[in-house]
């Protein structure tokens, strides 16, 4: 498992990615450092969330390989994939993905229940503070806000200690101080947790929340910058680099 690779929570070299005749990704290649919280920006329909799927392994690539915490998720099985995504990767997305039938609670714990893993209680008890959803734990998703859902989603990624977060537009279906409300979480979860956080978005407001952005443009990386915060400089860089 240990390869050298491992300072890095994510690594991908030359992946391309076809759907039918149309290369989406060309030679993508991308590292995420232990610990490290990248935005990935990109107008859409550039292929940011087909490198999420590919990362979690939902996916797999033409060419290229992609490794998460030293484990080349592109040379694994389905079932095994299934397996490392649920125990080593955080996956939030636009629309919660949240099971309706299941509780605040219920739902966060739900990766360690399929993974038939001890429930830790003082860990679920931490994350519903720190994610603000105290008092909400017994509530269904159906009653909770966009905001609460996408806290609840976000607290199901961080349970099991992931190497990396991969959140897709998280912030894309909230109202712009609930999409503040999440970036500030996730930076902060990043910053205590030490777990690496990869976040796709088109909004630079969002993409300040991280240390460093990446473009893509013409299915590769084509600039990376620190953000430094400063989201008028990522807008400018955003229209140069990507329009
Ligand atoms: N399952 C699919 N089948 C065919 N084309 C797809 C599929 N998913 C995405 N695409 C196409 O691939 C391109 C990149 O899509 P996507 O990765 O969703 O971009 P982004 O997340 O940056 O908006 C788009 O042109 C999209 O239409
Ligand atoms: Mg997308």
């Amino acid at each position: 498992m240990a390869d050298g690779s491992g300072r890095f929570a994510l690594r991908a070299e030359g992946v391309r990615h076809a759907y039918g005749k149309s290369d989406v990704l060309k030679d993508f290649s991308l590292e995420v450092g232990e610990g490290e919280f990248v935005a990935l920006m990109g107008p859409s329909g550039s292929g940011k969330s087909t490198f999420l799927h590919l990362a979690a392994g939902l996916l797999k690539p033409s060419a290229g390989r992609i490794r998460v915490g030293g484990v080349e998720v592109t040379a694994l099985g389905d079932g095994a994939a299934a397996r490392f995504r649920r125990r080593h990767v955080g996956v939030v997305f636009q629309s919660f993905n949240l099971i309706e039938t299941l509780t605040v609670a219920e739902n966060i714990l739900l990766p360690a229940r399929l993974d038939r893993a001890a429930i830790d209680r003082r860990r679920l008890d931490m994350l519903i503070d720190a994610l603000a959803l105290r008092g909400l734990e017994g509530k269904l998703p159906g009653a909770l806000s966009g905001g609460e859902r996408q806290r609840t989603a976000i607290g199901r990624a961080l349970y099991m200690r992931p190497h990396a977060i991969l959140a897709d537009e998280p912030t894309g279906s909230l109202d712009a101080k609930s999409a503040r409300a999440i970036c500030g979480l996730l930076a902060e979860m990043n910053k205590t947790e030490c777990i690496a956080v990869l976040l796709v978005t088109h909004d630079p407001v969002v993409a300040a929340a991280a240390s460093r952005v990446c473009f893509i443009k013409d299915g590769a990386i084509a600039a990376s910058r620190p953000t430094g915060g400063d989201t008028a400089e990522i807008s400018r860089l955003y229209l140069e680099i990507c329009s």
